[in-house]
């Protein structure tokens, strides 16, 4: 069943929350202290709404993350059962540094429609609708994904534009782009930007792969869904305590990989405020004693994706 609109006002309001509360850390080379911020800001801003939450991507686990843990009960209550995703500041490093591409964001979906991620790796490729489904996978090597997309876009594979983390861990793919002369876009941070970035020719990104957080690829998948747009992955279980905590959250197949459609089932609201200035929207600015905001809002249900701009008073 799809969520209802009139939701969307209300969730564009906690990561805008979010973001407010976070601004006052940009620069000040804390991350600690502006995820804080932004995490009890989203907490208080979802207990307003009436719904009967639960968190099944959050801060953590019980034990590790006092705030948003996984499991935890939110929302003011009611008829509505849903599961909530949230990174309340994904860019932590933006924002301690003052860089662009720091965002506040959340999905949320009907009970029991969203993969519960485990905190562990994740592989992943993204894709525009241009591009058959079947002409990518995380099993095909990297010269047969870039190809299928360089055929089905009609563009040279020197055109093709692939985003993934500038991280040791893909030295040997970055080399192999590098020997197949595709542009590279190797993004310090913030996979969930990389993976949107396919969603419209204006990024210029063809193809999204890599290695990134779990969590932020159910994310990921929630924010492109809307968009038609491919999205794949499979975690990567390397010790005892991760495989562990997947068994316990149901994962069976530890190999699986995921389509979009498993990581998020039926419809779902996604909602991500800038609080830097990035590709996708506007960071946080001040004006005639205002904050302005900009939200990137994507709701499957009603064929969403817009840019909502909201202002809040700033209180003295
Ligand atoms: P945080 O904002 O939580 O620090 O995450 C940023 C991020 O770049 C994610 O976008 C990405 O999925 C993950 O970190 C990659 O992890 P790592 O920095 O360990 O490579």
């Amino acid at each position: 069943m799809p969520l209802d609109k009139n939701l969307i006002d209300k969730i564009i309001k906690v990561t805008s929350t979010a973001a407010i509360s976070c601004h006052k850390f940009v620069g000040k080379n804390d991350k600690e202290k502006a995820d804080k911020a932004a995490t009890d800001s989203m907490r208080n801003e979802i207990n307003k709404i009436e719904i009967s939450g639960k968190i099944v991507i959050g801060e953590g686990e019980l034990d590790e993350a006092p705030m948003l843990y996984i499991g935890e009960k939110l929302g003011k209550g009611g008829n509505l059962e849903v599961d909530i995703a949230v990174d309340p500041v994904e860019g932590t490093n933006f924002v301690a540094k003052n860089l662009p591409g720091a965002l506040s964001m959340i999905s949320i979906a009907e009970k029991g429609n969203l993969l519960n991620a485990p905190e562990t790796y994740m592989e992943k490729l993204a894709v525009s609708n241009k591009v058959p489904d079947d002409a990518t996978d995380l099993d095909f090597s990297l010269e047969r994904n870039v190809k299928n997309i360089a055929d089905a876009l009609n563009k040279d594979i020197k055109d093709v534009t692939v985003c993934l983390l500038d991280r040791p861990r893909h030295k040997k793919m970055i080399n192999k782009l590098q020997n197949m002369n595709v542009k590279m876009k190797l993004i310090s941070d913030g996979d969930v930007s990389g993976a949107l970035m396919v969603t419209n020719k204006k990024y210029n990104v063809d193809f999204f792969l890599g290695i990134g957080g779990g969590p932020e690829g159910v994310l990921a998948a929630s924010a492109i869904d809307a968009y038609g747009c491919k999205f794949q992955g499979r975690f990567i279980f390397d010790n005892d305590k991760n495989i562990y905590r997947a068994k316990q959250m149901g994962i069976v197949d530890l190999t699986k990989k995921y389509n979009l459609k498993e990581i998020v089932k039926g419809d779902s609201i996604f909602c991500a405020t800038g609080i830097t200035n990035g590709d996708l929207v506007e960071g946080i600015k001040i004006k005639d004693n205002k904050y302005i905001t900009e939200t990137l809002v994507t709701h499957k249900g009603s064929n969403m994706c817009k840019i909502v701009l909201s202002e809040d008073t700033i209180k003295t």
